[in-house]
Order: structure tokens, then C-alpha cells, then sequence
């Protein structure tokens, strides 16, 4: 996939920007909060329909202004194809592909398919269960649209469900029946989810290792143990029995909303165990593996968007990436940087053609 055109109208600190890409490198310059990694994220946005970094779609208007626009033009196949996403305050986000609504978004994730590398990806690790979850759900979803819909039917029902635990605490009555309804659709999605996410896995942990012994140099045992409620119970039964546990919480006590994806290297917490570097590899060989998953199922390559990768990434880490580039295996590649100087020497030297846009304040000088 190429993006050849990104324009953006009132999109964070850009009023109005113009970018047309004929290459597949581009290094964006600037000082810190110039708006390189702004950038990315309008790449992002026209992916997911979101912002990769500030979930609040009014934040992401031009502080003072009242609307934001996010145009691309990407070249799919032989295919043209227009993307533009937009919000207005107060009202609902559109997101147009050649001019015809997205009415459901799940319907258009998974089209314009990108891969971050970013700082804030130490979270990964370092975080509790949600954020593991959100990135294999994230994962999932560009590959597998069944497994989208059914985990927005679930988020859906488990956040009325919860809702109406709550209530049930302050009127002091239960209403089975309700309960009973919102179980109805928790339990297929949920169950649907937890088989998808164990069969993605399988598959995805083969192309993780590889990428995890190759950026480390290392024969250590880097896994992925994917650990749910429903891994010994039938959802069904689960729900049944923290029922009187739900109501006195007011919440949902069990569910695929609760599993983790704990991740090892020679059956130890990466957290806990890894080394700063041992924790780089993971973290860009997961990326890695992303990418590879994503390639294969849609038979072509997502972008690749690299931010901030020089200052995060030690000499070794950084010449197995620029390998991975010289010798093809990524399509597009966008990446930031504030130092001057160092993205075009690294790349000239690795004889890699590379576009340089220097960015001040949201304008391209
Ligand atoms: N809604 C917004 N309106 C105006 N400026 C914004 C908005 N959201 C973020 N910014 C600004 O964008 C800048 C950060 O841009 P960013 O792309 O992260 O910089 P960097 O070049 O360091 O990657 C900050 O100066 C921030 O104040
Ligand atoms: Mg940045």
C-alpha cells in the first residue's frame, strides 16, 4: 500500500497541510512539538479512525477551531482510493472512502492497515492487562472482521450490563430478566473472541520468535502465554457463578474483557526479568510480527511508521531495522526525528533514497 497525498485541515497543531509522497522513505524533521509525530497520527487516524494517541476526537481539533479534517490518497493494488475523515464538535466523526459514507467503522478497519513503532509502546510492558489487550485486539481486528464486530457487540453489552448492575445497587432490585438479555449476546461474542484470539496466537507466535531472536542475536525463548477466565470454564457458567458477586460489585467480575497476554523470555516477566534491551527486542519484534500478520493476510504491506526510533534504539537494534529495510521487507515507511542531521546520514549510509520534509510548528519550511 502507498500513500501518495496527506492533507490535513485544522488537525492538532496543523491549520492546513499539504503532503505528496512519491517515495517509499520519508524522515519527518523538528524540534520537539514541531508535529512530526502528528503526522503519523493523521496516518493512523485514516487507518483506525482514531488517533493513536488522544482517544478525545475534540482534543484533536486545532485548539480555538471547531473542526478537523484528515485526507489520504492511497494507492492500493492499481487502485486509487480517497480516505477522509473528519469531526465537528458536538458532532458524529464521518469517515468517507471515495466520497461514500463508512457508516460502520468496523467495515473500513483493516483497509489502510499501518504499523507503529513508537516511545510510548514501553507501556506494553510495563502497563496492566488492558493495554496488551487493546493491541492484540487492535491486531485482530485489521485482520479478522468477524472478530471486530463481535468484540464491539461485547464491549457494547458488557458496558449496559454493567450499567445495569449499578442501578440494580441503588434501586435495591434485580432484574434477572435484563441480566439474563445482556448475557444473551455477552456469552457468543465472548466465546467467539476467546477461540479467535488463541488461534490468532498460534500463528503469530511463530513469525514473534523468529523477529525476537534475530533483532537479539539470541536463542532465548521469547513467548506469548494468552491467559483467559474462559481457558477452563464455558462463559455461560462463569456468569452464572459470580452472579451474586456482580451485584454486590456492581460490575462484571469475568469475561474475555479480563484476560491478559503475559509476556516471557525463558519462561520469566519481561517485565520483571528483561533487561532494557532484552525489552526493546520484544517490543519491536512484536511490531514486527504485527506487520508480518498483517502482510499475509491482506496480500499487501501495511505503512510503516517509525517514530522517534533513533533516540529509543541502540546502534544493533537500529542496523537489524535498517537490514529489514534494505533488503525489502517494507513497503512505505514514514519515520521522525529531531536530531538533525542523523535520519539522512544513517539512511544515505545504508544507500537508501530517502524524501526529508523539516517541519516548524506545524508548517513545512
Ligand atoms: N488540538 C491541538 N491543537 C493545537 N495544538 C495541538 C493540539 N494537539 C496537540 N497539539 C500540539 O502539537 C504539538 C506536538 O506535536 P507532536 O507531533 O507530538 O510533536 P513532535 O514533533 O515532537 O512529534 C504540541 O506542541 C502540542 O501542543
Ligand atoms: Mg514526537
Amino acid at each position: 500500500m502507498f500513500l501518495e497525498r496527506l492533507t490535513l485541515f485544522n488537525f492538532k497543531n496543523y491549520a492546513e497541510a499539504n503532503l505528496h509522497f512519491d517515495q517509499s522513505i520519508y524522515c519527518f524533521l523538528g524540534n520537539n512539538g514541531s508535529g512530526k509525530t502528528n503526522l503519523l497520527d493523521a496516518m493512523h487516524y485514516l487507518s483506525m479512525t482514531k488517533s493513536s494517541i488522544n482517544p478525545s476526537d475534540a482534543q484533536n481539533i486545532r485548539l480555538g477551531e471547531k473542526q478537523f479534517i484528515v485526507k489520504g490518497e492511497f494507492v492500493v493494488g492499481s487502485k486509487k482510493q480517497e480516505v477522509v475523515c473528519s469531526y465537528q464538535a458536538g458532532q458524529k466523526k464521518i469517515v468517507l472512502e471515495d466520497g461514500r459514507d463508512s457508516t460502520k467503522f468496523s467495515e473500513h478497519i483493516g483497509k489502510y492497515p499501518v504499523v507503529m513503532i513508537a516511545p510510548q509502546d514501553i507501556e506494553l510492558i510495563w502497563d496492566g492487562s488492558e493495554i496488551r489487550r487493546k493491541f492484540f485486539d487492535s491486531l485482530i481486528s485489521q485482520v479478522d472482521r468477524v472478530y471486530l464486530e463481535n468484540l464491539i457487540v461485547y464491549t457494547t453489552h458488557l458496558r449496559q450490563r454493567n450499567s445495569a448492575l449499578k442501578l440494580f445497587a441503588q434501586n435495591g432490585r434485580v432484574d434477572e430478566d435484563l441480566l439474563f438479555s445482556y448475557d444473551q449476546k455477552i456469552i457468543p461474542s465472548g466465546e467467539l473472541i476467546h477461540q479467535r484470539r488463541k488461534d490468532f496466537l498460534k500463528g503469530f507466535l511463530g513469525a514473534f520468535k523468529q523477529h525476537y531472536q534475530n533483532l537479539s542475536d539470541s536463542n532465548e525463548d521469547a513467548y506469548i502465554n494468552y491467559q483467559s477466565d474462559l481457558d477452563q470454564n464455558d462463559l455461560a457458567d462463569i456468569l452464572t457463578k459470580n452472579r451474586e458477586r456482580d451485584w454486590l460489585a456492581q460490575r462484571t467480575h469475568a469475561g474475555i474483557h479480563r484476560d491478559d497476554f503475559l509476556f516471557l523470555l525463558n519462561n520469566q516477566e519481561v517485565k520483571k526479568f528483561g533487561s532494557q534491551g532484552q525489552q526493546k527486542s520484544f517490543l519491536i519484534a512484536l511490531k514486527l510480527a504485527e506487520f508480518q500478520a498483517i502482510t499475509e493476510k491482506k496480500k499487501f504491506k501495511p505503512l510503516l511508521l517509525l517514530d522517534d526510533i533513533f533516540d529509543k534504539l541502540d546502534d544493533i537494534r537500529i542496523q537489524k531495522i535498517l537490514q529489514l529495510i534494505s533488503n525489502g521487507t517494507f513497503g512505505q515507511l514514514f519515520i521522525t526525528d529531531a536530531r538533525p542531521g542523523r535520519c539522512e546520514e544513517v539512511l544515505t549510509q545504508a544507500q537508501l533514497k530517502t524524501g526529508m520534509v523539516k517541519i516548524e510548528n506545524g508548517k513545512f519550511v
